[in-house]
């Protein structure tokens, strides 16, 4: 038995929390028809998972409105998140077979209960990746990512000794409720957890307001980028590329991404000043660390982290995670501290799902280094701020957007994107559904990856 299916029973066995305000684990409407699907019978492409390291696009019920404050949205656009690779590779627990993926989403309000205020049929809008209640002690301060409503997951809470908020598409281990990468997408409190689009801002720009735009805004403005500063940023995904951009913007005099592939070309043509630190490469008994160290004097003042815990570089940490002993590698945050400038700051934005070994904690208190958990973001505290920069032209998602794809072949794409192949090139992604608008000018044409 895997160890995801054995935290499904664990769970099982303890149930679920009892204060929640929305019904859980609505992975997909085939679940329970007569509760969940569209009652015309009207079927919908979806990705779903069908266990570790296999997805496949398949047809699936409609769903239907199923709670008071529900929309139910046409998605118009969707993407792959770096945090998707998680659930492919089963490291976040409790996916199930025919869970319906995808947290970043746009769409069209189809349908919607009759509590939903401020919206109408036909409204364009994108979606919050987390599932927020509105009115708890977090969303009452935006703090969305934490509501205390949503996510009745005892394992989650067991954990981490309070839960998240519940996520689409992100499995049972947090809430459990079907994504967005399909044709139609439940949103539960959707008055919450959509925010209108005006015509002036395309879905290939206002979809990252899902997740990377306010996950990268969080993790600099969280750990504390300030004026003339030097951020160093593990990463160059999608989320370390925008964190770049937005420690510019915050007043960072330097930025250096770390990474060991093309990625770092990619960024480097859209953001020429940014320095490069390729650890692959590195000379002879040198280490990340040392290489910082004689790139800026003492080291960065800020480190951030936007990689993820499972990736593990030595093969000390890879067996300890084979056989259960730590969950994540503590490599990465390692470097981190160790490579700030004493008093340095770090923030971890990479997801971590639980315990890790070999933590050098001696580095951390001796040289007065602020580690920062940086959560998952709270993207509605940031997300009408962030709409109106992109209106303005202050910030351009389009720089990581490197191909639109379909539906259709988003199977085939989670394995590439997982490889991360330069003749792929995947940075970030657009998908269209039959719903999509043409392409907007300056974003990807179409590329197909199955016949
Ligand atoms: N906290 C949040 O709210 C939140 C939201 C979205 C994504 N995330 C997480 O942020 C992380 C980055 O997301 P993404 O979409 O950019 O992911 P991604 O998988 O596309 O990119 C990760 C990059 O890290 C690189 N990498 C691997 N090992 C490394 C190492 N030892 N040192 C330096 N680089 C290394 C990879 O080559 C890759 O380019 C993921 O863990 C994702 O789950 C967090
Ligand atoms: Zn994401
Ligand atoms: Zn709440």
């Amino acid at each position: 038995m895997s160890f995801s299916q054995a935290a499904n029973l664990v769970e099982t066995a303890f149930g679920h929390r009892g204060n929640t305000t929305t019904e859980q684990d609505v992975t997909n409407p085939a679940k329970d028809r007569a509760k969940y699907a569209d009652p015309s019978g009207e079927k919908m492409k979806a990705l779903v998972w069908e266990g570790k390291n296999s997805v496949a696009v398949r047809e699936v019920p409609k769903p239907r409105v199923v709670e008071d404050r529900d929309v139910v949205l046409k998605v118009t656009g969707s993407t792959i998140c770096g945090s998707d690779l998680h659930l492919l590779h089963a490291a976040i627990v409790q996916m199930q077979k025919g869970d319906i993926l995808g947290h970043e989403f746009c769409g069209v309000v189809e349908s919607m209960g009759s509590g939903v205020k401020g919206l109408q049929k036909g409204d364009r809008v994108v979606a919050s990746f987390q599932i927020a209640c509105g009115d708890c002690l977090y969303c009452n301060q935006k703090l969305s990512s934490q509501c205390e409503k949503t996510n009745a997951n005892t394992l989650e809470h067991g954990m981490y000794g309070s839960p998240t908020a519940g996520m689409f598409g992100y499995s049972h281990f947090t809430g459990g409720f079907a994504g967005g990468q399909a044709e139609y997408v439940r949103v539960p409190f959707g008055d919450v957890n959509l925010l209108k689009l005006p015509d002036s801002v395309p879905d290939e720009k206002g979809l990252y307001l899902s997740d990377v735009l306010a996950t990268s805004w969080h993790c600099v403005v969280d750990t504390g980028v300030n004026k003339g500063d030097v951020v160093a940023i593990w990463g160059a995904g999608p989320i370390g590329q925008m964190c770049a951009d937005f420690a510019f913007l915050n007043g960072a005099s330097r930025v250096i991404m770390i990474d060991s592939n093309w990625r770092l070309d990619y960024i480097k043509t859209k953001y020429p000043k940014v320095e490069t630190l390729d650890y692959s490469a590195l000379p002879r008994g040198s280490s990340v660390t040392s290489e910082l160290k004689n790139m800026v004097h003492g080291g960065p003042d800020v480190a951030l982290e936007c990689v993820a815990g499972e990736y593990a570089k030595g093969w000390g940490h890879y067996f300890e995670m084979l056989f259960g002993i730590e969950t994540d590698t503590s490599e990465i945050v390692n470097e981190m501290i160790t490579s700030v400038k004493n008093f340095g700051r770090c923030g971890i934005t990479g997801v971590y799902a639980g315990y890790t070994n070999h933590f050098n904690i001696g580095s951390l208190m001796e040289r007065g280094v602020r580690l920062i958990g940086n959560g998952q973001a709270p993207v509605h505290l940031y997300w009408e701020k962030l709409l109106s920069m992109i209106e303005k032209g202050e910030i351009d998602p389009l720089r990581m957007v490197s191909h639109r794809v379909s539906l259709d072949d988003l199977d085939t794409i989670y394995h590439k994107f997982d490889k991360r192949d330069r003749a792929d090139g995947l940075q970030k992604i657009f998908v269209q559904t039959k719903f999509s608008a043409p392409p907007s000018p300056g974003s990807p044409q179409l590329t197909r990856f199955k016949e």
